[in-house]
């Protein structure tokens, strides 16, 4: 969709912070409920999970005991900050694909110093909040905030453009792609960088089935009320007049696909409105709303060569729960296929 970058309207915030509104979701929200809805098993994309209230439920699973991810993660870019700069070399653009509370940059920030700061997110309010909080932290950091879909082709902003690129991709987004989705992503991040260019990326391991149970069915019900949120949203934004207390969460560990598994799963046979059109559902019928795949390492690395990347080194928790990857983008010549 490279029409989306003549869409870009570049703003000012304040004299370090540009906002760079590339409109995504207003167009495709209606039409891709439509036809997850329509198909014979239905599915929403976990993209639409953060909206306003979303992004502050997810923000609150990170703080969850069970919701191990997150914490670890920190824990992991802590603890190896030194390195990992070393790798990445300062003063470069770092480009952050769904930075949301731009949290996790703050860890790094100070060992790569990197010139620019490119935060992309989906959710606009979300992102300028976090971007102005960031740009007023640290005044000398030149921030480009891009609301977009990163999963759609989009040209980055022009902004100075002799810096070495890296790209920081945590949090274990690219688990919520199935594994030929997630080879097209990486080749398509592989876009934003030049040759020999490096990724940092956050990916959750494969480990007992129990804490990942536990992760995704917290105690306090808030992953449970992250998913049914999709309904609520739908509601307000696309007129619709789902009974979202009449829909539970279902979370599980698929464990031939290798991946956590999101649905909403209809209590009753009941009949919905959305945007005007009908859907009936059966009693224990459901939406399937996530994957979220968990690779070995090596799996995880293989899916990196694939895409044209070399592994380069790899740093996970003592307990082995999370990794952090970084690869570098090929040189030409060097391409494997
Ligand atoms: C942001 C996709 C990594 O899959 O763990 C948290 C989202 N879903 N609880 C994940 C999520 C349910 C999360 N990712």
């Amino acid at each position: 969709m490279d029409k989306q970058a003549h869409m870009s309207i570049e703003s000012p915030v304040s004299s370090t912070l540009h906002f760079h509104d590339y409109h995504p979701v207003l167009d495709d929200f209606k039409a891709e409920v439509l036809s997850g809805l329509s198909r014979a098993s239905r599915q929403l994309s976990p993209k639409f999970f953060y909206d306003r209230k979303g992004s502050e439920l997810f923000d609150a699973i990170t703080e969850l005991p069970e919701y191990y991810p997150t914490r670890t993660e920190i824990g992991i870019l802590q603890e190896h900050g030194e390195a990992i700069a070393d790798l990445l070399g300062q003063n470069c653009l770092l480009l952050e694909l769904g930075s949301g509370s731009s949290k996790k940059i703050r860890v790094l920030l100070d060992a790569i110093k990197p010139a620019v700061y490119m935060p992309v997110d989906i959710s606009r309010e979300h992102l300028l909040g976090s971007a102005e909080a960031l740009a007023a932290d640290y005044p000398a950091l030149e921030v480009h905030a891009v609301c977009a879909d990163y999963t759609t082709d989009f040209d980055l902003p022009c902004c100075p453009d002799h810096l070495p690129r890296v790209v920081f991709f945590p949090g274990s987004s690219i688990g919520n792609f199935e594994p030929s989705r997630a080879l097209e992503l990486l080749r398509r991040m592989a876009h934003h960088l030049e040759e020999g260019g490096r990724m940092l990326i956050g990916v959750d391991l494969k480990k007992d089935v129990e804490l990942l149970h536990a992760a995704y069915n917290d105690s306090q019900q808030l992953t449970a009320a992250f998913n049914r949120n999709m309904l609520h949203r739908i509601n307000w934004e696309l007129d619709a007049d789902f009974d979202v207390q009449a829909f539970s969460h279902h979370a599980f560990y698929n464990e031939p696909e290798g991946r956590v598994e999101m649905h909403l799963v209809s209590n009753k046979a009941q009949a919905v409105t959305v945007a005007g059109q009908l859907f009936e559902f059966a009693a224990g019928e459901t939406i399937h709303t996530e994957n979220s795949y968990k690779y070995s390492v090596e799996e995880f690395q293989s899916l990196a060569e694939a895409a044209g990347f070399v592994p380069e080194k790899v740093w996970t928790d003592d307990d082995k729960l999370f990794s952090v990857h970084c690869i570098r983008l090929l040189k030409r010549g060097q391409c494997l296929q």
